[in-house]
């Protein structure tokens, strides 16, 4: 039988993400992963020429490729980005959405999984051994775009009514007061615990720790710690700790090894993939896969960094642990495996290394050294 050509979309959308994504596609051409790339427009470049950062046709195009590759966009404050669009747009409200967060949920891409491992040799492990998975709910709480300022007459009034710490903001003139919803579902918080604890089941993982604020965002977060307290009765052989957010950031440093998986509603867990990309060498090597039932969209766990696009200076291996991610979703584990084993040995060797990384190679250049392992 004829080996599938993959059709996979190629989102670089703009600062470094296009340094990063050229780089990967020299170490994907190397695999000769049997696939079309097909480009797809994203980010604030769209915004300013469409009046949308994630337009229709990238919409259409993700509904017809196997998984996709993207960079990284640019998000700027919503009341910069209406002032940069047309003058008119300001105070209509709340319009510049960031479009990979409404590709997540466009997508239901509900998963948002950040393996972060201390790879033998980086100068930059905070600590050895460091091998803990993150994952995010990546479609709902504060991310869902419920907000509000100034706050409608209507909204206020009902809150008056129906919330009595509410009270202490009734002074407060509309306009100046503004509210960002944290909306958590069951069905959401079961899907992702569910899926962490299934991964911990599959890689032999011994813990999985659910990360909260339960004791004070008690509807949400204590909703959420209830759900994984049910969801670990399926799973007797796996240990299930849980840790308040701003204890963790502490308890990682200090003792990280006791942690294995981690699993956190959306804005905590994208606190804490940062600190945790951090322990293995920084964002340059924070690798992340955004995964639904039918797509995958492979990205680093960084930004644009605005301030070193288009100099090719900044590390790929973010970028190119997606795309082993993205392989290994798409059932292509042994070249998962081979690019993950190449991108070990040239950071073993420290022969290549990007400026984070203490060295002056460029991003191709660690692409290409990369590839050469290969
Ligand atoms: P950032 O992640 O872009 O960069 C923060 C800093 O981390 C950089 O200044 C740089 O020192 C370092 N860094 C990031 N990637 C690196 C790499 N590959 N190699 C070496 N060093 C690296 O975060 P920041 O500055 O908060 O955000 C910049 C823009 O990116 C904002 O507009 C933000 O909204 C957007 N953003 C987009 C994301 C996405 O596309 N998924 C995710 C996070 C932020
Ligand atoms: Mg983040």
């Amino acid at each position: 039988m004829a080996e599938k050509t993959y059709k996979i979309a190629w989102l670089p959308g703009d600062g470094i993400g296009v340094d990063v994504l050229d780089a990967t596609k020299i170490v994907l051409d190397k695999l000769q992963l049997n696939a079309e790339y097909l480009h797809g427009d994203i980010g604030w470049e769209f915004w300013q020429k469409e009046g949308d950062a994630f337009p229709a046709r990238t919409i259409e195009l993700l509904k017809n490729v196997d998984a996709a590759m993207f960079g990284a966009i640019t998000s700027k404050p919503v009341k910069a980005a209406e002032q940069e669009l047309v003058p008119e747009l300001q105070g209509k409200g709340l319009i510049y959405r960031s479009p990979i967060v409404r590709m997540r949920q466009m997508f239901d891409l509900y998963i948002c999984l950040r393996p972060c491992k201390a790879y033998a040799g980086n100068l930059l492990n905070y600590k050895d051994d460091v091998d803990i998975v993150v994952f995010r709910e990546n479609t709902e709480d504060l991310y869902s775009g419920v907000e509000f300022n100034p706050v409608p007459q209507e909204l206020a009034e009902m809150l008056t009514r129906l919330s009595k710490p509410f009270a202490a903001f009734k002074d407060v003139p509309l306009n100046e007061l503004a509210i960002s919803s944290k909306i958590v579902t069951r069905q959401g918080s079961e899907r992702i615990i569910r899926a962490a604890f299934e991964f911990a089941r599959k890689n032999n993982r011994k813990k999985v720790t659910v990360v909260h604020k339960a004791n004070v965002v008690r509807a949400t977060e204590g909703m959420f710690l209830d759900i994984a307290k049910e969801i670990h009765q399926e799973y007797p052989e796996i240990e299930m700790d849980d840790a308040n957010v701003d204890a963790i950031c502490m308890w990682l440093l200090k003792n990280p090894k006791n942690y294995d998986v981690i699993v956190a509603t959306n804005m905590f867990g994208d606190i804490i993939s940062d600190l945790v990309a951090q322990m293995v060498g920084g964002l340059g090597f924070g690798c992340s896969g955004n995964i639904g039932l039918k797509l995958g969209v492979f990205e680093p766990s960084h930004g644009s960094a605005p301030k070193y696009a288009g100099q090719y200076k900044v590390n790929p291996i973010a970028t190119v642990l997606s795309a082993k991610m993205m392989l290994d979703w798409l059932g292509e584990t042994e070249k998962g495996a081979r690019l993950e084993k190449a991108v070990a040995e040239v950071i073993k060797e420290g022969k290549i290394r990007t400026y984070d990384m203490g060295g002056s190679n460029t991003t191709l250049e660690l692409g290409e050294a990369i590839a050469a392992k290969l």
